[in-house]
């Protein structure tokens, strides 16, 4: 029962998947198309078509296949794509911060309005020099440099009667001067902050005068459409032209479209974007400058820099002012990138006495313990589970997506809420979250996620198949209430188990963690919680898996999109745009695989509540 009808023109030839993409139906691709993930699922109805083996076929009736595997050969198709494989819409993007430090603006990038002399016979000195004197008169001392470009538009300070503005930026100890414009232009500065996530992407423009965000534009990071995770973008770099068409699916496909976006709705053009900040983990940050994170991928994982740029917008192909410098947060290690570099200055862990612990829960969890004295971080490998992703019944938290749940009544009745209007199609992060609580807390599963005795007799139990057995699943919601009608939501003993094993590396992870800083579990003042995912868990839930310490919950804080907010600190605050750089040096990195202790706590923690 599809919602709404897209119709769109399919190339013949392509891939089903890609075709779909090129159509702007982005497909689920949680394996890069290798077709092991059951994403990209969808409904053949019409058309002719060839499968893997390469078989031509015309469905007789709705045929399932994976688009991955399909090729479009000729005739009206018709396709009919289920919500659960859409990747498009209704996702909940976290694009603010909280708890941000308060800062001085001094920005990086400055304008500065000039009145030069007119040249004359007796001082024919060329226009650049009339503006690199007038600079060094205003205090600007060392070094000026300015660009072709610039060089180009100078005759307009002819035009403009010799009163212009330049905007100027300093980097490796000269000043570059990266626009001319005629009359006086100081009413304006805008700068970029961009927040490059695996998943999505997120671009705020910046009023660098007033030093806030005035507007904020977010999509899915296009590389998705070639697989959903690090792992999948690290092997699909390594494959021929790989790293171009991932760096211009993140750069021309995400970043510069958003930019256009946010542009046009600002009556701005590109030119008027005069610096740019950019943070992310380090195979986004590799594959946006069009380096090879193959090394990222294998051990050691070394990178090819944990401190990249800044590159001039030219360089990286990004549509602002192409002399604006474009600063990348630096990262502390391979797997603790420049997003926690961020996060770390948004919520002052390494200038507190306190001690704090940093937890960035995704696929990568990434966790920083301690305070202005010494900090340890790790990054821990949880897995998609919290995404929705490898479980039966997991989805993102976009339209459809069960986000909350709760067990009520003498038969653990279930009770939900769903993101959007709609049926649901699946259980996103936060709603596999309560399940996973309610199941345990009504006695439905035991310590070790199986199903009990009661579980039997609460009426809600079905034999499912996975693969090719036949296992254990409590129904959610019945085949008839879901969003496609197909089939029910259900949570298998294999999609806790999965479950289980996040949390667990999680939990574990902080637990060597504040080992390594040498104190316990009471001694940590707070805990920072960042990212979107953690924005919208039941915080009493997490804790009652044991995905989180038992502490007061007020000792919890949600900062939000630390890596936009990082990311928007180093264009406010040139101190703290130079801060970075120190800042990612400051944690010692700890590989919990090397610690003796981890497999234990690992084990102990996949127990529940842990
Ligand atoms: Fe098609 Fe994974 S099965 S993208």
């Amino acid at each position: 029962m599809p919602d709404r009808q897209v119709e769109c023109e399919l190339p013949v030839g392509g891939r089903l998947s890609e075709a779909a993409g090129k159509a702007g139906v982005l497909l689920d691709a949680a394996c890069g198309g290798r077709g092991t993930c059951g994403g990209c699922a969808v409904e053949l109805l019409a058309g002719t078509f060839i499968d893997a083996e390469g078989g031509r076929f015309v469905p007789d009736k709705p045929t399932r296949v994976l688009a991955c595997q399909i090729t479009l050969a000729g005739g009206d198709f018709r396709i009919r794509v289920p919500r659960h494989s859409l990747i498009a819409g209704g996702e909940k993007i976290v694009m603010d911060f909280e708890h941000a430090p308060k800062f001085l603006l001094r920005p990086p990038v400055r304008v500065e309005h000039l009145t030069l002399a007119a040249p004359t016979l007796a001082d024919a000195r060329g226009e650049m020099e009339r503006v690199r004197d007038a600079l060094h008169r205003r205090g600007y001392e060392g070094r000026i440099v300015a660009s072709l470009g610039v060089a180009r538009s100078a005759e307009g300070a002819a035009d403009a009667d010799y009163d212009v503005t330049v905007t100027v930026t300093r980097d490796q100890g000269a000043l570059h001067v990266i626009r001319l414009v005629g009359g006086d232009a100081t009413d304006s500065l805008y700068a970029a902050a961009v927040d490059v996530g695996t998943t999505t992407v997120v671009v705020a423009l910046v009023d660098l005068l007033a030093g806030r965000i005035i507007d904020a534009a977010s999509s899915y990071n296009r590389q998705i459409t070639r697989g959903d995770n690090v792992a999948s973008r690290i092997s699909l770099a390594a494959e021929p032209d790989g790293i171009e068409d991932l760096r211009r699916l993140v750069v021309d496909a995400t970043i510069n479209r958003l930019l256009g976006l946010l542009c046009e709705r600002n009556a701005l053009v590109s030119a008027d974007i005069a610096h740019m900040s950019v943070s992310g983990n380090s195979v986004m940050m590799h594959l946006l400058c069009g380096l090879s994170p193959t090394s990222l991928g294998a051990v050691p994982f070394a990178p090819v820099s944990n401190f990249l740029g800044p590159y001039t917008a030219r360089q990286l192909g990004l549509e602002i002012n192409p002399d604006a410098f474009v600063d990348i947060a630096p990262a502390a290690a391979a797997y603790v990138g420049g997003d926690i570099t961020s996060d770390m200055q948004m919520c002052g862990i390494a200038s507190g006495k306190e001690v704090a612990a940093l937890v960035d829960i995704g696929t990568n969890a990434e966790i920083v313990v301690g305070n202005r004295q010494r900090l340890i971080a790790c990054a821990a490998p949880a897995g998609p589970a919290f995404e929705g992703h490898g479980l039966g019944c997991g989805m993102r938290a976009a339209d459809g997506a069960i986000d909350s749940l709760s067990l009520d009544g003498p038969d653990a009745e279930p009770a939900w809420t769903v993101i959007g209007d709609g049926r649901p199609a699946g259980v996103c992060g936060s709603g596999l979250i309560d399940i996973l609580a309610e199941l345990y807390r009504t006695g439905l599963i035991s310590r070790t996620g199986r199903f009990t005795d009661r579980a039997d007799e609460c009426g809600r139990l079905r034999q499912v198949r996975r693969g090719s057995a036949d296992v254990k699943a409590y129904e959610i919601v019945p085949a008839e209430g879901t969003d496609d009608g197909l089939g029910p939501i259900v949570i298998a003993e294999g999609d806790i188990a999965a479950l289980l094993q996040a949390k667990g590396v999680i939990f574990a992870a902080l637990r060597i963690a504040i080992k390594h800083f040498g104190d316990g579990l009471e001694e940590v003042g707070r805990i920072y919680l960042a990212g979107g995912f953690a924005r919208h868990i039941d915080l009493d839930n997490a804790v009652a898996i044991g995905l989180l310490p038992d502490i007061d919950r007020d000792r919890y804080v949600f900062i939000g999109n630390g890596s936009l907010g990082g990311a928007f600190l180093a264009l406010a605050d040139e101190k703290v745009r130079a801060g970075l750089a120190h800042l990612a040096t400051r944690p010692t990195v700890i590989e919990l695989n090397l610690d003796p202790e981890f497999m234990d706590a690992y084990t102990l923690a996949m127990l529940l509540p842990e």
